[in-house]
């Protein structure tokens, strides 16, 4: 984790170009599907919240557009470093659904579709989060 924060310490303020590459395409695409399927006992998607309800917040925190643009960040929450995939894992089981493994297919999707709608913003890695 030390290390990929390292890693893309070099490239804050450089803008993510993710999902440019055409070979990439029908995995943004998966990614994008997973985002808006409806799961868990709460049956709500990513989406819900992420889209729907951006300019909001759930429980006192804010709910934002989902730009991982910070990952890996340090959260208070977690008292270390954490990485996107932790952060998934975690609204996953917020819905009350089983949450993909750590390097499974379905979170790399998930990463990769938005690291796509975070296209032309700069990386700020590692960022801090409450
Ligand atoms: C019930 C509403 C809700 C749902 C559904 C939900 N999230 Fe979240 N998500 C949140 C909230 C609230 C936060 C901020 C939590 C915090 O800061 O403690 C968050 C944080 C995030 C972040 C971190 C943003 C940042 O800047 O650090 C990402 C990325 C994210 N969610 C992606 C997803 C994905 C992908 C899904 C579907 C698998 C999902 N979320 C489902 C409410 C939701």
């Amino acid at each position: 984790m030390a290390l990929s924060a390292y890693v893309a310490q070099q490239s804050r303020g450089v803008p993510i170009a993710a999902g440019d590459d055409p070979e990439l395409a029908p995995f943004v695409e998966k990614g994008h599907a997973l985002f808006m399927q409806r799961q868990g006992q709460l049956n709500l998607a990513c989406a819900n919240c992420h889209d729907d309800n951006w300019d909001k917040k759930l429980a006192g925190s804010a709910i934002t557009q989902a730009q991982p643009t910070g990952y890996p960040l340090y959260r208070l929450e977690w008292q270390s470093l954490g990485s996107l995939q932790r952060r998934l894992r975690a609204c996953i089981t917020g819905i009350r659904a089983q949450a993909y493994d750590y390097g499974s297919p379905e979170l790399v999707e998930l990463e990769l579709y938005l690291m796509s709608r975070a296209r032309g913003m700069p990386v700020e890695t590692p960022a801090v989060r409450p």
